[in-house]
């Protein structure tokens, strides 16, 4: 068996053909940069994101969740450093008027949109954060930014969760959510977007704890990746150099992907020091330290933070799991090898045939089924195209109800990966996919 290349265009397409992705305003000729979930995209999305919720909330006793609102105070992003240093250094083409990231073109050359030599302007600063205002006037109105993080979130946060739910320092705060940049260089589908999900958690240490917790995000967060199911080739670390660093960390390291143009990044774990907390306490004028309740000592705690993108996972999930298999002669099929935690369905259940009873029996079966997974019933056309219909949205198993079903009361389960096929009890199926699911191992 052999498998070719994912490229982006594959899966741009098979995004759309199979209700994952499509353009943002698609009837109006598409909004640039934005996309939207369909049916199965949607499900994935939320799987990934309860995924991750479940690891950062339920396996680890000392963090709790948060979801602040996307408008806050502009003073928050004054403090943050985001109104100062949130910026892209632009040029723009004085004879088509592209504008480009200086830092991503050659000032030398020629525009790469008309062609024209000398014909840049000079690098200016440009803000990525989007503004708009509160309120029915434009002008003298408040000015609100749409967050460019959410971790900011979480900061001016840090008191009432300190005071109402009874964490103590080593704790950390998660939270999901949408996050906006007005980003220049968007292209690669869903990878760059000015509209994102982010998923992050701020954990707060004692001030000189913070090392030895970066070292223990930083392996926590690759094991998380490997039981997403994704390949351990196609994950590696990336330091930042100094110059790379963000206004607002001391050692940072990226998680970065194999995505289809190449190895980017995916997640950032940054040691913050106690930068946020200490600007916010000294823009709000709020005391934002904290008191060891053993010790007595009060301090500004230290953030370690764990930042992956939400919208970016689902263009990592897609890009793993893709493959387009040669099985025979001239036979390739496209499947997906999504772990079965983030399957958009996790067992479609198909009669053979539709007459003799068969349809009703499925039926009833995908009824039960549904009260532990996702499932989807589907009676029409060949049982191969059908099989082959999920491997394509990477279904992992498959129930077939076929003549001797009516006779033993057993039933076909297909195994996405192998193909295999095995005999089982319609009794005893929930348990037996429950297991699968827990024990599977990609193939392929
Ligand atoms: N709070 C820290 C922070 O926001 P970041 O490295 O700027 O750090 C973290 O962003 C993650 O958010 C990135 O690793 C990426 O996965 C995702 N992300 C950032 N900008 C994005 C964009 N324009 N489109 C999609 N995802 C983005």
């Amino acid at each position: 068996m052999t498998s070719s290349e994912v490229t982006m265009e594959k899966l741009v397409s098979l995004c759309k053909r199979r209700s994952f992705i499509f353009q943002s305003s698609e009837i109006y000729g598409g909004l640039a940069s934005a996309w939207d979930y369909g049916p199965l995209g949607v499900e994935l999305k939320n799987n990934i994101k309860d995924f991750w919720w479940r690891e950062m909330t339920q396996l680890h006793e000392n963090i709790v969740g948060l979801d602040a609102s996307i408008l806050m105070h502009s003073k928050v992003w004054e403090a943050s450093g985001h109104v100062e240093n949130f910026t892209d250094p632009l040029v723009d083409c004085k004879q088509c008027k592209s504008r480009f990231r200086a830092d991503q073109i050659d000032l030398e050359a020629a525009c790469p949109v008309c062609g024209t030599r000398d014909s840049f302007t000079e690098p200016r600063q440009f803000n990525l954060m989007f503004k708009t205002h509160i309120g029915p006037v434009e002008e003298g109105g408040d000015v609100v930014y749409l967050r460019p993080e959410t971790a900011q979130g979480i900061f001016a946060n840090f008191k009432n969760v300190v005071q109402t739910s009874r964490v103590k320092i080593p704790f950390g705060i998660a939270q999901v959510g949408k996050a906006f940049r007005n980003e220049i260089t968007t292209k690669n589908f869903i990878f760059r977007t000015v509209e994102f999900e982010q998923m992050e958690m701020q954990f707060f240490v004692k001030p000189g704890d913070e090392d030895e917790w970066f070292d223990y995000w930083k392996k926590n967060r690759m094991t998380y990746y490997e039981k997403l199911g994704i390949r351990k080739e196609k994950l590696r670390f990336h330091r930042h150099e100094d110059d790379e660093l963000a206004h607002y960390a001391k050692d940072a390291f990226d998680i970065e992907f194999e995505f289809p143009m190449g190895w980017q990044e995916l997640e950032g774990i940054h040691s913050r020091t106690d930068f946020d907390l200490s600007r916010h306490q000294e823009f709000s004028g709020k005391d934002l330290t904290y008191i060891d309740d053993q010790t007595r000592e009060r301090f500004i705690p230290y953030v370690v933070e764990t930042s992956a993108g939400l919208t970016r996972s689902v263009l990592m999930v897609l890009a793993d799991a893709y493959e387009e298999e040669t099985i025979g002669e001239g036979d390739v099929r496209t499947v997906l090898h999504f772990h079965p935690v983030v399957a958009p369905v996790t067992v479609a259940v198909l009669p053979l045939v539709k007459k003799d009873g068969l349809a009703e029996i499925a039926k009833e079966v995908e009824l039960a089924l549904r009260q532990d997974f996702a499932t989807y019933y589907d009676k029409g056309g060949a049982i191969g195209r059908r099989y082959r219909r999920q491997d394509e949205i990477g279904t992992p198993y498959c129930v077939t109800i076929d003549y001797d079903t009516k006779e033993d009361k057993t039933v076909t389960l297909r195994f996405r990966d192998s193909m295999e096929q095995v005999r089982v009890p319609i009794a005893g199926l929930t348990e037996r996919i429950r297991q699968e699911m827990k024990n599977y191992k990609r193939i392929g």
